[in-house]
């Protein structure tokens, strides 16, 4: 099987287009599609047999839940036991968009969208042609990130078509993701709501609505705060968002992070290895510069301007495929503040490092 690859104008994705799709939903097949984070691969969520495949498409391991894809407020309602104060107020505040909300799972909802969890995740997003594919589907649409199991999440049909080409249905191509990183993932079912995942709204948007919310362990993967031992969010156990090359995560104060990446940069170079550098687009400029004389050369690859956490995150997965096509064989990433945006951001580097993280 090779996917058929469908190109739509993002802002009006033509009827025929969106009815193909929708029909290969309804016959429980897979289709992905654009979202404004990252492109998704969509089944039927109330489908079980559906639910599988998408398992099945991406070497998922069957322990970690999926996220139910709606279009209108009232969709939400049969999905959940409830719809608590909290849910109604985020959801006005930030529906369509890059929320996720757990919450209790209702009975019409398969178990293995859940992995078998009591709660179900549910987001509405703000793209065009995921509304419009909702819609015409009629149904609620499951839709992980549309990678291979432990790739970085896919911001362009290519990445898709690069990672599961051969075993899905049909791909709706309507150019990058704006917002480039997952939604982000709040627990309701709990007091405070617990932040399970940083994304698109940060910390700080979402207090303005509710008040604190907690962040769950392991949430923002920082070493700092200790091993976890049993995550709230499954997904969040998992090396996830990883380029095929090790990479190494220098955190500090800005100019330590700079110098700790240099002499990182120097050793590997020194030792023989490829070596890249995923840094901000002032220090990638200082690193052209420094290097430009010398016969061993990093490959420097830019995120975007330092103070723009949000560019450097939508950046972010579409440089670390780069940097393995490129053939690096270790990458060096510098580390930002965690704030707004920034919590996000850090979160994926985090988890692309799998561990190895250097503070400076
Ligand atoms: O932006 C996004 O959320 C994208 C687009 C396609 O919508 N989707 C996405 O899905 O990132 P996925 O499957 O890659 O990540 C879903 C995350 C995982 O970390 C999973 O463990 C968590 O949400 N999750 C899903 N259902 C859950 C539940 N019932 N309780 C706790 N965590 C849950
Ligand atoms: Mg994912």
């Amino acid at each position: 099987m090779s996917a058929n690859v469908v190109r739509v104008d993002p802002r009006c994705p033509a009827r025929a287009a969106i009815e193909r799709a929708a029909a290969v939903i309804r016959a429980g097949g897979t289709v992905a599609f654009p979202t404004e984070t990252v492109y998704g691969l969509g089944a039927n969520g109330l489908d079980e047999a559906a639910v599988r495949r998408i398992f099945a498409a991406k070497g998922r391991p069957a322990d970690n839940p999926l996220i139910l894809h709606i279009a209108d407020l009232a969709d939400l309602a049969p999905l959940v036991r409830a719809v608590p104060t909290e849910a109604r107020a985020l959801a006005e505040a930030f529906w369509p968009g890059p929320l996720t909300l757990v919450l209790a799972r209702s009975e019409g909802v398969p178990a293995a969208v859940s992995a078998g969890l009591p709660t179900v995740a549910v987001r509405m997003p703000a793209h065009p042609v995921a509304a419009a594919l909702i819609r015409a589907a009629g149904v609620a649409i499951a839709a992980p990130s549309a990678n291979r199991s432990g790739r970085p999440s896919p911001t362009t049909a290519q990445h898709v078509l690069d990672d599961l080409g051969d075993r899905i249905d049909l791909i709706i191509d309507g150019g990058p993701t704006a917002v480039g990183v997952e939604s982000t993932v709040l627990d309701l079912t709990c007091d405070p709501p617990a932040l399970l995942r940083p994304g698109g709204v940060t910390p700080e948007m979402l207090a303005e609505i509710i008040g604190p919310v907690a962040i769950a362990p392991g949430a923002t993967a920082d070493p700092r705060e200790g091993a976890v031992s049993r995550p709230r969010s499954p997904g969040m156990k998992y090396r996830h968002y990883a380029p095929a090359a090790p990479l190494t995560l220098v955190e500090g104060e800005p100019d330590a992070v700079a110098a700790e990446v240099r002499r990182l940069l120097a050793d590997e170079l020194k030792a023989g290895r490829r070596a890249a550098a995923l840094v901000s687009d002032e220090l990638a400029a200082a690193l052209r510069r420094e290097f430009a004389e010398r016969t061993a050369r990093p490959i420097v690859t830019a995120l975007g301007p330092r103070g723009d956490a949000a560019q450097m995150a939508a950046n972010l997965y579409a440089r670390l495929r780069e940097l393995d096509e490129a053939g690096a064989e270790v990458i060096v990433a510098e580390g930002f503040s965690d704030r707004g945006m920034g919590l996000a951001l850090m979160n994926r580097l985090r988890r692309a490092a799998g561990g190895r993280i250097v503070r400076a």
